[in-house]
Order: C-alpha cells, then sequence, then structure tokens
C-alpha cells in the first residue's frame, strides 16, 4: 500500500493501529473505521450484533466515541431475505445502543453472508490513544475474557451447551463502550481492542510499537468459562496457529504455563476486550470504575518493562 502523508493525518494504516484518525481542526478529530466478517452463530440477530459491536470496537479502541455508521452487506440469492432483515437490525440495535446513527450502507450478492459497519467516531485531537505509547512502569488492564475464538469454533461443532454458548455471545457482543469511557477518566498511555491476532499478538504490537517489554500474568487472565475444556479436547481456531507461527518468536514462556492456557493467549478473538496500558498509581482508579461499570470479567493482567531480551514475557 502507498504511504499517504498529511499534517492532519493523526493516526493512518501505516501505524498498524485500530483505526486512522484525521483532524478536522483543534477540537475535533475523526476516528474512521471498517470491519466486516461472515456469521460466527446461527442466530442472525446476534450475529449483526456481535458484527456491528466488534467494528465500533476499534473506535472505542482509540479513546473516541461512535458518532455515524453505514452497513456493509453481502448476501447471497438462495437466503430467505427474512435473515437479512434480522443481522441489520441486530446491528442497527448496537449503533443505537451505542450513542451512533446508522445512516446507510451498501450491500451486494455473496456466496456466504457478511457484515459489518464502517464507522465514524469523534475524539479530541490530543486525546487520541494509539497502540504504541507504553512506557516502563505501567500496569496491563483487560476489560473481556478470552476464548471467543475457541468457543465460536466449538459453535459450529454444535459442541457447547447452550449455556455456554450465550456467555460467549454475551462476550462478543457486549460493546467496549463502558470500557472506553472508563479509560477516558484516568490517564492512559496505550490502548487496542483484542481481536484476530489473539491477546498475545496485540501485546506484541503494543509492546514493539513501544520498544518496551510487556510481561503477562497468565494466570490473572479472565478466560470465558467452559473454553479450557474445548481447548483440552484440541478445539483450536486455524488463527491460534497463525498467530503463534508469528509472534512465537518474540514471545518466551515460562515452563508452568500449561500447552492450553498458550493456546487460549493465542486464541483470535472475535470482537474482544480492551487492553489498556496505563501508570500504575491510576489503574487502581480505572479498576474502581470498571467494578461499577462492567459487567464481564476484566483484570489486571501483567505490566511493562524496559525491553528486555523479548517483546514478550508469560509468566
Ligand atoms: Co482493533
Ligand atoms: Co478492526
Ligand atoms: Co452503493
Amino acid at each position: 500500500m502507498p504511504k499517504f502523508d498529511d499534517e492532519n493525518l493523526l493516526v493512518g494504516f501505516d501505524k498498524s493501529d485500530d483505526a486512522a484518525v484525521y483532524r478536522i481542526n483543534d477540537d475535533i478529530a475523526i476516528i474512521q473505521t471498517l470491519d466486516f466478517f461472515t456469521p460466527i452463530v446461527d442466530d442472525p440477530y446476534l450475529f449483526g450484533q456481535i458484527a456491528a459491536t466488534n467494528s465500533l470496537s476499534d473506535v472505542y479502541a482509540m479513546g473516541g466515541k461512535p458518532v455515524i455508521a453505514m452497513n456493509i452487506v453481502g448476501f447471497p440469492k438462495y437466503l430467505d431475505i427474512k435473515i437479512l432483515g434480522e443481522i441489520l437490525k441486530g446491528g442497527a440495535d448496537k449503533v443505537k445502543e451505542a450513542g451512533a446513527l446508522l445512516i446507510g450502507g451498501h450491500s451486494v450478492e455473496d456466496d456466504e453472508p457478511k457484515y459489518g459497519l464502517s464507522g465514524t467516531g469523534f475524539v479530541h485531537p490530543e486525546k487520541v490513544i494509539t497502540n504504541s505509547g507504553a512506557k516502563p512502569g505501567d500496569v496491563l488492564i483487560l476489560t473481556k475474557p478470552l476464548g471467543s475464538g475457541i468457543l465460536s469454533t466449538a459453535i459450529k461443532a454444535d459442541l457447547l451447551e447452550k449455556e455456554v454458548v450465550d456467555r460467549a455471545v454475551k462476550v462478543m457482543n457486549t460493546l467496549n463502550r463502558e470500557a472506553a469511557e472508563g479509560m477516558l477518566k484516568v490517564d492512559v498511555n496505550a490502548c487496542t481492542d483484542v481481536t484476530g491476532f489473539g491477546l498475545i499478538g496485540h501485546v506484541f504490537e503494543m509492546a514493539k510499537g513501544s520498544g518496551t517489554t510487556f510481561v503477562i500474568e497468565s494466570e490473572k487472565v479472565p478466560v470465558i468459562e467452559g473454553t479450557f475444556d474445548m481447548a483440552g479436547m484440541g478445539i483450536i481456531p486455524g488463527g491460534s496457529y497463525k498467530n503463534m507461527g508469528f509472534v512465537c518468536k518474540e514471545a518466551s514462556f515460562a515452563e508452568s504455563v500449561s500447552i492450553d492456557r498458550q493456546n487460549v493467549l493465542y486464541d483470535p478473538q472475535t470482537s474482544g476486550g480492551l487492553l489498556i496500558s496505563l501508570p500504575e498509581k491510576d489503574a487502581e482508579k480505572l479498576m474502581e470504575i470498571y467494578r461499577d461499570s462492567l459487567s464481564l470479567e476484566f483484570a489486571l493482567i501483567g505490566r511493562v518493562k524496559e525491553k528486555d531480551k523479548t517483546f514478550i514475557e508469560v509468566v
């Protein structure tokens, strides 16, 4: 891809950040993002919710607030059009919950359904939170439990009790809105949302981007109940192995970290939580805010130190 430079382009795609940021004036910058994918659950309404939640997540990860969104739709001729109606309703409901407006979109005929949003958000130009600002001494907070990739794979193979499916869906269709709002009340140095690269892949981007080493205390990382049962049975999505191949040279694991736990740390997430790097002095305040505002499991999962041998240390 050719590189674009402009004094108002605060974050471009070359930074491998969550979204692009463009300054309109001294008070407002727009955050622009686009995401879509194929169904991960059978229920079309829930799929719409999850896809929209995932799309808006990149706006939240930059410290912004979603303002407007447009649908991106691929839909096959052979399926009942009512299914598409359900998908779009799920998406629209999440956009509404985010306090944003759904203002249009575009659809094409496709072999399999695809859905997502192009979203625009606002942020103050000086309050953009990138994924590369972590500093030694910071601590790390993760705002959703891991396991959505493993559990989605198990859903496709019809291996899960309804209760576990519901739990996984709740993780994937919960907006990162409250997580982002909390972040704006303290000093945060860096943030990203945990998606396809898995926790370790996103940690790698953040550590490399800031030239630091991230120490992850693996036992503290929250995991959706039911995930380890599936990981133990070898239900591991292909993306996990890709993530492993991509970053394994940059990560060192203590011997005590089991293979199952490593697989969960590499698990590609759909609509995962925010991974936040902030000064230790602000961490307790943010944890307190989250105790009141977040409905999912969250935790302080590690810390940032001066660059050591590898970018990631998992203990
Ligand atoms: Co992202
Ligand atoms: Co994205
Ligand atoms: Co058009």
